[in-house]
């Protein structure tokens, strides 16, 4: 009599201490899991060349501030045409220098103080491929 009771407490109490683990275990997973996926979402956007908004923002800058005198189909007007033919063979440097820089003498302005090397560089891309037209 006095051993089977003993048993039955001692297994209440295992029940009780296993159920006490689980709660702790399953308490301190979260802290651990958390962790874990916050940096892998850091690298992810920087590794983005150049934003959408900025990308969109170009577009409209050259189609309307270029194409004002470039014409706005950027086929050539008191400038150059910007055409893929027309830029082909023009070292991507030249383009460049000629974007930032302006040419002085003519009326092409400078644009270093709106636009990055970067962002003049991804114009000279996408003038020799075509460049992407507006979306309303
Ligand atoms: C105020 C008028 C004007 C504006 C605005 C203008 N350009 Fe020009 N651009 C010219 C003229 C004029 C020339 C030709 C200069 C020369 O005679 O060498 C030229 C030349 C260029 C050339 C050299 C083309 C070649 O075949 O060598 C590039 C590239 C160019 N512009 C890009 C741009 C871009 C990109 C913008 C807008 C960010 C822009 N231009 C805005 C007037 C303008």
């Amino acid at each position: 009599m006095k051993l089977t009771s003993f048993f039955q407490i001692g297994l209440a109490q295992v029940l009780v201490i296993a159920l006490g683990c689980g709660l702790l275990v399953s308490s301190q997973a979260w802290p651990i899991v958390l962790p874990q996926t916050q940096p892998q979402t850091l690298p992810q956007t920087q590794a983005v060349p150049m934003s959408n908004t900025r990308q969109v923002e170009l577009i409209r800058l050259v189609r309307q501030d270029c194409g004002s005198c470039h014409g706005l189909t950027l086929k050539g007007g008191l400038g150059p045409a910007l055409l893929p033919d027309s830029l082909r063979d023009v070292p991507v440097e030249n383009l460049l220098a000629v974007i930032l820089h302006g040419r002085p003498g003519t009326a092409m302005p400078a644009w270093k103080r709106f636009l990055s090397e970067e962002e003049a560089r991804w114009i000279v891309a996408q003038l020799q491929k075509g460049f992407p037209h507006e979306k309303p």
